[in-house]
């Protein structure tokens, strides 16, 4: 099994904003889709609650939901209390971290791919992805520039890889 995690950012790394994304990008929405239809994603409660109810579950993705609340519970999401849990649970080639930031903290050490949606937007934010460090090999689409979304938004997709084996996978 391996471990992705999936986000968009803003400059200066903002990815939230009063419990939402702070922009609209369907190109986003479909590549989000795209990569993680058929898979396992894991979720923090918090992000769990910040999509529309007609979202949730996630359709054709098995939704496990993080949470230290032992009386949570929501239709459609299986729940894990801890972040372990949540990614032994999954027998699937990948499992996708799909937020927010205090899970993408918490998983980047197991990580060995990261799928960044780098917004050219410079919004305000309350909540930030992980630094990433050192120790990964970088690509994006398209290889310069930017994507210009249907909404006027510049855009690019970028995939880290890992130099070496994540923690626990050596
Ligand atoms: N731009 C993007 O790609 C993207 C993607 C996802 C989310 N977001 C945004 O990110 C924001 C939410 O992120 P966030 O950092 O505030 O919250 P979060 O990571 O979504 O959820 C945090 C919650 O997860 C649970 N949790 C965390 N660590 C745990 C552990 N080790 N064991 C058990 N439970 C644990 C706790 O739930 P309890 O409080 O219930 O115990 C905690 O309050 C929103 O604004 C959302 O829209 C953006």
């Amino acid at each position: 099994m391996s471990v992705a995690l999936i986000w968009a950012e803003a400059r200066g790394g903002v990815i939230g904003q009063g419990g939402g994304i702070p922009w609209h990008l369907p190109e986003d929405l479909a590549h989000f889709r795209e990569l993680t239809c058929g898979s396992t994603v894991v979720m923090g409660r918090k992000t769990w609650d910040s999509l529309p109810e007609r979202f949730r579950p996630l359709p054709g993705r098995r939704n496990i939901v993080v949470t230290r609340d032992a009386e949570w519970t929501a239709e459609g999401a299986q729940v894990a209390h801890s972040l372990e849990a949540a990614l032994g649970t999954g027998a699937d080639e990948t499992v996708w971290v799909i937020g927010g930031g205090d899970i993408y903290r918490q998983a980047l050490g197991t990580a060995d791919r990261i799928e960044i949606t780098e917004v050219d937007l410079d919004p305000v934010g309350d909540t930030r992805a992980p630094e990433v460090g050192e120790g990964w090999a970088r690509s994006q689409d398209p290889v310069d520039g930017f994507h210009e979304s249907k909404s006027g938004i510049q855009y690019r997709f970028v995939t880290l890889t890992r130099d070496e084996p994540a923690a626990g996978q050596r």
